[in-house]
């Protein structure tokens, strides 16, 4: 029986990432978003308009002529036709709204990779600490609606920590380390031992990249740029100067002097388009280059509600686990996600940290008296390649191995046991 390539979906709040196993970047990235018939609303039930969702009824049935509502760009196009409201079935990394996401999965299924279900197994990935209810109402929409093979749900920071193994830096393939996953909607910390994730010692951060490009807007909106970009635009364009234009500096007063002394090199220039009128239209672009991802480093440029700097965030995480893997979760810090992207993100966090944890080595020989002088520990930042997509990277490579298989819960055995099956799962391991 020749088996046809497992499909990866990791859905996050802003960005789904869908592809098969195998291949080294998703089939499709388009936003989580579902334009439907009728206004938008906030209703997270399962009520709502009628699914069919008997056993096998769906995937050879319907048709995609049938399916009127739009996901992903085109639902965002659609935003403004009378009739249809759009909505954002994650939020903050979980499943808020389920029968958005079953329709929104069927058609990234049918119309999207044009993949029969009942011909493939899935890996979904999950944020930390979702709740077993979630992968319970996961599993019973992949098998009785869709009718899949087979299924297994793994955790965003698992994936994360294995798509790092594609970094030249890495030489032992391990499942521990710490995850700094920082995307749309939140910024997870989550330390991993041997694959599994110390749920006690998790920490988020309220500041992703929605709060980054949204702080680029008021910016540029300060310095008046923003005047001759038609208002539907100004978040597009604070997005795309976020992505292409920002780096991590070094140091924030250096940098301010740098752009006084040299604006003409400093300064850049965005040249946007007016999504209907085609009319184009020019901005410079300063300071927030910047400033932009200074805000995971000195957060109160930003919000007065979360002070904390990402770098002493990480060291908390890694101080609150157990102190055997302590070691292991510096070496090997692990970035993951698109608002990971920043030029010399990670090179800032390394340097910012390893002040941290020397600051506190100093202190305790210090109380020792001297008596005491420690090795030094070893702190590391992985940036690699495949970051932008780690997670749905991740999982292309564990659903690429032949013993994949024998991880998943097949449709049988969901069908002996019931959704609860999901409640357990076995952890890869570190696999050669
Ligand atoms: N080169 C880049 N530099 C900075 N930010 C970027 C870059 N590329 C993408 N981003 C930002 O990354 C975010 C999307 O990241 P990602 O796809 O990892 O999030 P998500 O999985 O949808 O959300 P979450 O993980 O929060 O649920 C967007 O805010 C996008 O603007
Ligand atoms: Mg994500």
């Amino acid at each position: 029986m020749s088996l046809l390539a497992p499909i990866i979906s990791d859905n996050g709040t802003g960005f789904s990432k869908i592809g098969f196993a195998g291949n080294s970047d998703p089939s499709f990235v388009f936003p989580t978003a579902i334009a439907t018939r009728g206004g938008p609303s906030t209703a997270s039930s399962r009520a709502g308009p009628p699914i069919p969702s008997k056993p096998g009824s769906l995937a050879s049935k319907r048709g995609v002529e049938d399916l009127d509502f739009f996901i992903g760009d085109e639902a965002i196009a659609n935003q403004k036709t009378p009739g249809y409201g759009v909505h954002y079935p994650i939020r903050h990394g979980m499943i808020d709204n389920w029968d958005h996401m079953e329709r929104y999965w069927e058609q990234t299924i049918f119309k999207y990779l044009r993949a029969e279900p009942e011909d493939h197994y899935f890996l979904l990935t999950e944020p930390p600490l979702n709740p077993p209810e979630n992968r319970e109402q996961t599993a019973e929409i992949f098998f009785e609606s869709f009718n899949i093979k087979g299924l297994y749900i793994a955790v965003q920071a698992v994936l994360a920590l294995a798509a790092s193994w594609s970094s030249n830096k890495v030489t032992d393939r391990s499942l521990t380390g710490t995850v700094v996953d920082s995307g749309d909607g939140v910024t997870h910390v989550i330390p991993c031992a041997e694959g599994y994730v110390i749920g006690s010692a998790i920490k988020h951060i309220p500041i992703a990249g929605r709060d980054i490009s949204q702080f680029v807007l008021n910016l540029m909106r300060e310095r008046g740029e923003m005047a001759v970009v038609p208002p539907e635009d100004h978040l597009k364009v604070a997005s795309k100067v976020k992505e292409n234009y920002s780096y991590v500096c070094q140091d924030i007063v250096k940098e301010f002097r740098k752009y006084d002394a040299d604006p003409y090199n400093m300064f850049q220039r965005y040249t946007g388009e007016h999504t209907v009128t085609g009319r184009t239209y020019e901005v410079d672009v300063g300071y927030e280059r910047f400033l932009a991802p200074e805000i995971f480093f000195n957060p109160e440029i930003y919000s007065s509600d979360f002070l904390t700097p990402l770098p002493e965030i990480v060291d908390g995480v890694i101080q609150q686990s157990p102190i055997d893997v302590r070691r292991g979760l510096y070496k090997n810090i692990v970035l993951s996600g698109g608002s990971t992207m920043f030029t010399h993100f990670g090179q800032r966090l390394k340097r910012d940290l390893k002040q941290i944890v020397d600051r506190r080595i100093e202190a305790s020989e210090m109380s020792s008296g001297s008596h005491m002088r420690s090795t030094g520990v070893e702190v590391d930042v992985i940036s690699h390649k495949r970051q932008r997509y780690a997670v749905w990277f991740g999982g292309s490579l564990l659903a690429s191995l032949p013993e994949f298989y024998s991880y998943c819960h097949t449709k049988a055995q969901y069908e002996e046991v019931g959704p609860s099956i999901c409640r357990r799962y076995q952890i890869f391991g570190s696999v050669n």
